[in-house]
């Protein structure tokens, strides 16, 4: 294993707030780092946001701000999201940083220099979702694949990098080093798209079209192409070419990305670094998506679980533990509520949880609060020692190959083995003899050690609540080190306090909510889904839904987000409702529309205005649009 690891994540594109799969790719790289940093090795990790290009500009649009103030929003929500998420990067770069812009022009000007950067009239079929040129073969129906949209044809003049001289060698690269893309089918997926002849790069947009990027140091019409842009993040972090860090880091980086974004990292980026005089990555991980309600998660799907809404329901640590054990690295994996429950209580509440909790009363109860003395240890415990020395090793191994879910899985196999020593060596019995005292003692001491070991193996998962775990083994708040996760080396004598649980049970919410799914084309189905949360006609009912007018209309001082209507339902009064829409709405733009109202929702006060309702707006990723009553219809209306 090197000693130095220098580890990034994609950076975010801006167009709007961090979801799960962000979170997956970050927390999967803050993993990794901790556990490399855990083995010793000088870490480093990068994350950061992609700011520029043609879909910032248009989703800065729709919000009514110039890019500059829409990204610095948007960047910080992503920054002030990852300490939420127990994120400890080393550094978070944003593409629209004065460094970033200096590297990446001088970049392009050497690769102009050596002549392989030439202008030429283009005719191509560009995807905004994904910010670059499709070929025709890669569409359906017309369609970009991942977007569902039809991608727009640009007719323009635009300078072109000559990636296709590079094809050969980025093969004969690909062929010969079996272990730089994982897992192993997605290098497969690379060299098969090099069967096809590899076309010339566009690295530029004329001005004219599009002036929110980095302009061409050696054509002031033109700004860089956002790809070419973004990826060269991963070198200007490090302070290309001549810093301290980029000397020390950049020989061993590794770049973990989603597998949307292979044919950029695994395509273009080797081909500029080699034109850059750059020597390419170490390793280019790729994970799978996250599935909600049958489709990928994303943005412009419109699917998105809020990382942070979730955090809230798990906790930190255990929804970290859940996105990386369920989630088969490189495969796809669904994300439900249901199975992050199911993982968390199976897992951490019954297995681990448990252990801790159990071992830790039993010892205190018979050894005064204390850890117990090691006497003779037995066949069982040299068991039992031998299949941890050996699953350290193994969890290393799965650690160093890029297999967390393995390696968590492999922790929980561990866990179930000391519980099930526990129920064999039955302590509880031992407890009643006086003269199974010193066996006793051992019993238990081995449970405790062992448990050592594995708060030691979760810890870069779960940090704060490992840091709660070591507490209660009486171990202070430093962290166990590598060479410590071997049996034997706990303390007799320590005191431990009252255990309190660490992960308590957990109930499955009523409210199941699976994503929408939302693509264009579905089947008709007429077997219900049974894992959906059906509620009653009866319960419906309940529900008044309401025609309402609004009559007037003002923004709640001090808050950027929320109106206050005065609305007509047809009442001999008019009711006061909040809504959270005046980021997509002027007060005047709500006046007089005629609107669908919750009519019977439990009042609430919020920001100091009594809300007596709701008005019904449609959701689309998080961008609002108000619901309105036909023509005609009355106030107060009983909407069905
Ligand atoms: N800006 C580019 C990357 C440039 S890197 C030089 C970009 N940004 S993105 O905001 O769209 O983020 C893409 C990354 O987010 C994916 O590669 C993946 O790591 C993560 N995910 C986005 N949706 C995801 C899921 N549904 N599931 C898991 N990860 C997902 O592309």
């Amino acid at each position: 294993m090197d000693d130095t690891f220098y580890i990034t994540t994609p950076i975010y594109y801006v167009n709007s707030h961090p979801h799960i799969g962000h979170a997956y790719t970050t927390v999967v790289t803050d993993v990794l780092t901790r556990f490399h940093k855990l083995f010793g090795a000088d870490t480093y990790f990068l994350t950061g946001t992609d700011e520029h290009g043609q879909k910032i500009v248009e989703s800065a649009a729709k919000s009514g701000l110039q890019p500059q103030e829409f990204v610095d929003r948007i960047s910080q929500e992503f920054r002030e999201m990852w300490p939420h998420l127990h994120i400890e990067n080393d550094q978070f770069i944003r593409t629209t940083d004065p460094q970033h812009k200096a590297c990446v022009q001088q970049i392009l000007q050497k690769i102009f220099d050596q002549g392989e950067i030439y202008l030429k009239d283009y005719q191509g079929l560009y995807c905004v979702g994904c910010e670059r040129f499709l070929d025709e073969a890669e569409l359906e129906d017309g369609n970009c694949p991942d977007h569902q949209t039809p991608p727009q044809l640009y007719k323009e003049q635009n300078y072109f990098f000559r990636m296709s001289a590079y094809q050969d060698w980025l093969l004969e690269e690909l062929k010969q080093n079996e272990s730089w893309i994982y897992p192993g089918r997605y290098r497969n997926e690379l060299i098969q798209f090099l069967q096809q002849p590899l076309q010339d790069l566009c690295i530029s947009r004329p001005k004219r079209r599009l002036n929110w990027g980095i302009e061409l140091p050696f054509d002031e019409n033109f700004v860089t192409y956002v790809w070419f842009d973004a990826l060269l993040n991963y070198a200007s972090a490090l302070d290309w070419p001549e810093g301290e860090k980029f000397k020390k880091y950049w020989p061993y980086v590794h770049h973990t990305i989603g597998k949307d974004i292979l044919k950029t990292h695994g395509i273009y980026w080797p081909c500029m670094l080699k034109a850059a005089g750059l020597p390419v990555f170490k390793k280019l991980v790729v994970h799978g998506h996250w599935i909600v309600g049958g489709s990928k998660m994303s943005k412009s799907l419109g699917n998105v679980v809020d990382p942070l809404a979730m955090k809230d329901q798990l906790g930190v640590d255990a929804l970290r533990y859940f996105l990386l054990r369920d989630m088969s690295f490189g495969e796809d994996s669904n994300f439900t509520e249901e199975l992050a429950i199911t993982r968390y209580n199976g897992d951490l509440a019954n297995n681990f949880g448990n252990l801790l909790n159990r071992s830790i009363s039993m010892s205190r109860n018979s050894f005064e609060g204390c850890i117990p003395p090691l006497a003779q240890i037995g066949a069982e415990e040299n068991n039992i020692r031998n299949i941890f020395i050996q699953g350290v090793e193994t969890f290393q191994e799965y650690v160093q190959s890029f297999q967390p879910h393995r390696a968590l899985e492999h922790v929980a196999w561990l866990s179930s083995q000391v519980n099930k020593y526990i129920d064999s060596c039955k302590p509880w019995s031992l407890a009643k003899q006086p003269e199974d005292r010193e066996r006793l003692g051992t019993v238990l001491y081995t449970a405790l050690d062992l448990t050592r070991i594995l708060v030691g193996l979760l810890d870069p998962v779960m940090p704060e609540k490992m840091s709660e775990a070591r507490k209660a083994l009486g171990l202070g708040t430093e962290k166990i080190t590598f060479e410590k996760l071997t049996p034997g080396l706990l303390e007799s004598g320590t005191e431990m306090p009252e255990p309190k649980p660490l992960f308590p049970k957990m109930k499955l919410s009523a409210e199941e909510k699976p994503a929408e799914v939302t693509q264009t084309e579905k089947k008709v189905s007429t077997i219900p889904d049974e894992k959906k949360d059906w509620f009653a006609f009866d319960d419906f009912q309940k529900m008044e839904l309401k025609v309402g007018h609004i009559k007037t209309c003002r923004k709640v001082e001090k808050s950027a987000k929320l109106l206050c209507s005065e609305v007509d339902l047809g009442e001999d009064r008019l009711r006061t409702i909040v809504s959270g829409a005046a980021e997509f709405y002027s007060a005047e733009e709500m006046l007089n529309r005629r609107v669908l109202v919750v009519a019977n929702l439990k009042p609430v006060k919020l920001r100091g205005e009594i809300s007596e309702g709701m008005i019904l707006f449609s959701d689309d990723n998080g961008k609002l649009v108000l619901i309105e009553a036909p023509e005609g219809v009355n106030p107060g209306v009983t909407v069905r």
